[in-house]
């Protein structure tokens, strides 16, 4: 018995320097001057550091792995991630200058793992032409007229409505209703779904197992979350192309994202389908957390739930006749400036997209280091958003710096340049409108201690309960 151990444990030992050899002798190793690549270690050649990048942490902090690597490399370090030798980035003007040269030094590189479940058409992977032509589409989906004329309307009566469903609650989970309002809305802008319908709750339910698989390991056996979330998937889109399927039969005209590229004609039935389930997925993820996070910081900044409600309050009795549950109009909304200061700050403070996929088309030098061509790059934006040498007191929830323009410089929440996020403006009025009626309605406070956590999307362990206060109306 003891000998066996003793057998296998020298097997392993011997195994551990032959692997390093290997590892420390292969081409990616010395093709390069490593001079001047930057510092870092490239960890075990499989997993890399994988693991300890992806260790759940507070997501008010950068943690634990871009604090040890930042303090003993600096802000761009090299590391072995995702399975491939990887840059990181955690310094402002390199995150900018990496976004800023899409298509030119660097590119969109998600892991291939997350096209099984995203699709191979998603926006995430596709690029040159074919990017232009789908960004195009989204962008007019959701440009700033039709917000104007009618999204803001239809934002405005999902957001009471999700609000009347709380009238004989006293206490709700914040995160699980900003994640029904958004899907609701999503649905209704994209497929005209409306949420008193069975089918489009039980599209919810499939789409957010859909939703685990994107993150979890791409195991496709019996019972793991990926080979449910590959069957959500095909549900889904069985889903959808029966509706496509009714609507190429049928002469109503639907004014949705649907009806928009079925009528465009340029994109094949495949290449519908994942764009719409990944607006669906871009959409509603992102803003659902993003609300949630912003419940969650007014709870504890009792100075800041003062200000924005006299702000609301204020737009309210400008009016000829108040009326509590009234439409704002655009005007209206852009009186909200200080909502849009609690906005940029939870997002700052929250970061609900954490870092984006690169990698490098040719060698680039930046600040004395070279990117090798084929490497992958991740400009972190958290670790930017969080640096007390960008952003005094960058822990506290303090909406007032956005009152200095310079806050903005190194912002960057919703990536930049050739990528920039299509949603930027959908994303802020679902999440004022929403704060317009919630703060004119209610007072709230936290049911049990809960915080937000990276998996490494944002999430709250407990769901944020929340014990609701019905203020009356001459509050
Ligand atoms: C607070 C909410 C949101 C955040 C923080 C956010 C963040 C981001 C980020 C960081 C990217 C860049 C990804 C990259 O460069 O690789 C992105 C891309 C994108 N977002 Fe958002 N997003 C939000 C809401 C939305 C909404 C409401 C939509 C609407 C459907 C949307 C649609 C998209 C699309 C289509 C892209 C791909 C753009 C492209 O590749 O050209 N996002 N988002
Ligand atoms: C919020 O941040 C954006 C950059 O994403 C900036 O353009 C805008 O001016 C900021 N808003 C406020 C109110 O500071």
């Amino acid at each position: 018995m003891e000998s066996t151990i003793l057998m296998t444990s020298f097997v392993a030992f011997v195994l551990f320097f032959v692997i390093r050899h290997i590892w420390r002798s292969n081409p990616i190793g010395r093709r390069h001057n490593t001079q001047r690549l930057p510092p870092g270690r490239m960890g075990w050649p499989l997993l890399g550091e994988t693991s300890s990048y992806l260790k759940p942490h507070l997501a008010t902090t950068p943690g634990r792995f871009m604090e040890q690597h930042i303090s003993r490399y600096g802000k761009i370090f090299k590391t072995h991630l995702f399975g491939h030798p990887t840059v990181v980035s955690a310094d402002p003007e390199l995150n900018n200058f990496i976004l800023q040269n899409e298509g030119r030094l660097f590119e969109c590189n998600y892991p291939s793992s997350m096209a099984g479940i995203l699709g191979q058409w998603s926006m995430l992977f596709v690029v040159g032409d074919m990017h232009k032509h789908m960004r195009s589409i989204a962008l007019k989906f959701m440009s700033n007229t039709k917000l104007r004329s009618h999204i803001l309307q239809e934002i405005h009566s999902h957001a009471l409505y999700t609000l009347k469903s709380w009238r004989d609650k006293q206490l709700v989970s914040a995160q699980a209703e900003a994640k029904k309002y958004t899907f609701n809305l999503m649905a209704r802008q994209i497929m005209s779904c409306n949420p008193w319908e069975p089918q489009t709750e039980y599209l919810m339910r499939e789409y957010f197992s859909f939703m685990k698989g994107v993150v979890s390991a791409p195991l496709n056996l019996p019972g793991t979350t990926y080979r449910r979330a590959l069957k959500s998937r095909a549900t889904i889109l069985e889903i959808l192309r029966k509706k496509m399927e009714e609507r190429s039969e049928s002469d109503i005209n639907h004014e949705d994202l649907l009806s928009t590229v079925m009528e465009e004609g340029s994109l094949s039935t495949e290449q519908i389908l994942d764009l719409i389930l990944n607006l669906l997925f871009a959409g509603h993820e992102t803003s659902s957390i993003a609300l949630t996070l912003a419940i969650y910081f007014l709870a504890g900044s009792p100075e800041s739930m003062k200000r924005l409600r006299s702000e609301h309050l204020g737009i309210v009795r400008v009016k000829e006749r108040p009326e509590m549950d009234s439409c704002p109009n655009w005007e209206d909304y852009k009186r909200m400036q200080f909502t849009q200061c609690v906005i940029n700050e939870t997002l700052r403070l929250g970061n609900v997209v954490r870092f984006v996929h690169r990698k490098a088309l040719q060698n680039v030098q930046f600040k004395g280091f070279e990117i090798p061509a084929g490497w992958k790059v991740l400009p972190v934006f958290d670790a930017v958003h969080l640096d007390s040498t960008v952003y005094e007191n960058p822990m506290e929830f303090y909406p007032w710096r956005w009152q200095n323009v310079e806050s903005g410089t190194y912002f960057t929440p919703f990536g930049g340049g050739p990528r920039l996020c299509t949603g930027v403006e959908l994303a802020k009025v679902e999440i004022a409108v929403f704060l317009h009626h919630l703060v004119l309605h209610y007072g709230w406070e936290l049911v049990e201690s809960d915080v937000p956590l990276v998996f490494p999307f944002v999430e709250f362990e407990k769901g944020l309960q929340i014990r609701l206060h019905l203020l009356d109306d001459n509050n």
